[in-house]
């Protein structure tokens, strides 16, 4: 790691404890009462000393000016900022539908003079909690001590770095084309690749606790105001890997006004190296539409090799997303929001699409992913087929 300057190492210190300890007395008082999603009066001189602890050390950090230590540190830095204003909107020392701007501005203001300067989102992003969170003896940075965090932050970097090997691979065989014998070892890495996203996302819908999850995990992801715009919650799926698959398979496509947009929307909580890789993607024809190209000579071996090993690729890549939605989403999100108490329904998607608007959104993701039989979408359902039965 590159070093650090003594006010950047004072700040990642207390965030590795003091903040976690402030954070888990909180989430302690919140779980003993009859209704766990209340924040409201309770454990104040905890939230308080968080959120001064927090800005004492923020203003040495802003006063320190551009310290310039390379990207590394500076993104590191934001997320350590990023991760202090997402407790505090998880305690609701900030709220963004109560307030115009953030309250926290020198936390704003350090924010954003990184996330400009460095191409991302002024908040912390999902790479900050997974893919670029360093341990220091075995513990990397957290929220609380709950195991259930844990669990989540785990699988869900697991999950990350299973997609992001089935993208490398993918992206291997355009320079050799579809027809290469070595591409058909590169589709058998993207096709495990993807079984061990299946495995892990198993483990963690066999192993996660709801309650835990919904009343004391979740909240740390919800959107939260940097100066005075709000920006959506961090989602592990905030890398370029998923969507790569996506379009190399021909799955979903780039020109598709509600794929794109999703696309737009989620670059800047890209890392630069990710948002350049989808950029690439964005204009490439898919293997899908080479294969269908080329399923005029469907009676050449190479085909009859590479072919079946890629409809298993497009197929297990559906399984995961079928997975992700009907038993995560429904299991983690759709079934305990139908509990929450009333008056904090509207808390469930502050400030993000209502709930029923995400899932529909999502379940259209899942069965274009799918390739399912749908009317109302466009899925490569039929191109599936055509290819299927090319095949000898
Ligand atoms: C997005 C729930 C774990 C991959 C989402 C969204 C929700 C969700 C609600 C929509 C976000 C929004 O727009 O607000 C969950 C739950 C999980 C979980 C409840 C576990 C308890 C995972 C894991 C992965 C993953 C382990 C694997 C990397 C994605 C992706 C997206 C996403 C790629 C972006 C939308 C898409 O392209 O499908 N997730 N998720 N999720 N999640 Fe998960």
């Amino acid at each position: 790691m590159k070093h650090m300057t003594l006010n950047v190492e004072a700040f990642d210190d207390w965030l590795r404890t003091r903040f976690v300890e402030l954070n888990n007395s909180l989430e302690a008082l919140y779980w003993l009462q009859d209704d766990r999603a209340n924040v409201e009066g309770v454990g104040e001189e905890y939230k308080q000393a968080l959120e001064s602890e927090g800005r004492t050390l923020i203003l040495a950090l802003l006063d320190e000016g551009n310290t310039d230590e390379g990207f590394d540190a500076a993104f590191d830095l934001l997320g350590n900022v990023g991760l202090y204003m997402a407790a505090c909107r998880r305690h609701e020392i900030t709220e963004p539908s109560r307030e115009t701007s953030s309250p926290l501005v020198e936390a704003s203001a350090l924010a954003m003079q990184i996330g400009a300067s460095i191409g991302v989102t002024p908040r912390f992003a999902t790479a900050h909690l997974t893919t670029h969170n360093h341990a220091h003896n075995g513990l990397y940075k957290r929220f609380t001590d709950l195991a259930d965090e844990r669990l989540f932050v785990d699988y869900n970097t697991k999950g990350i770095l299973a997609y992001k090997r089935a993208a490398d691979a993918l992206l291997k065989i355009l320079p050799l084309g579809i027809s290469h014998p070595i591409s058909a070892d590169l589709l058998k890495v993207a096709r495990q690749a993807l079984q061990d996203v299946m495995d892990s996302n198993s483990t963690l819908f066999n192993e996660l606790d709801t309650d835990r999850f919904f009343y004391c995990v979740r909240p740390y992801y919800k959107p939260y105001r940097v100066g005075s715009q709000v920006y959506r919650g961090a989602n592990a799926g905030d890398f370029a890997g998923i969507n790569v698959i996506d379009l190399l398979l021909g799955l979903c496509f780039a020109n598709e006004q509600s794929y794109s947009q999703m696309l737009v929307d989620k670059f800047l909580y890209m890392m630069p190296e990710d948002q350049a890789i989808l950029r690439d993607c964005m204009r490439r024809t898919s293997l899908m539409d080479q294969f269908l190209k080329a399923s005029g000579g469907h009676k050449e071996a190479w085909y009859q090799q590479n072919l079946p090993l890629f409809l298993e690729v497009c197929e297990l890549h559906g399984q995961t997303a079928i997975q992700h939605h009907d038993q995560l989403v429904h299991k983690y999100i759709s079934g305990p929001s139908v509990d929450m108490q009333q008056q904090h329904m509207s808390k469930v998607t502050a400030s993000g699409p209502p709930l029923h608007v995400l899932l529909a959104s999502l379940e259209k993701l899942r069965d274009r992913r799918a390739a399912a039989k749908r009317s109302d979408i466009r899925t490569r359902w039929q191109d599936i087929q055509r290819l299927k039965a090319s095949l000898g």
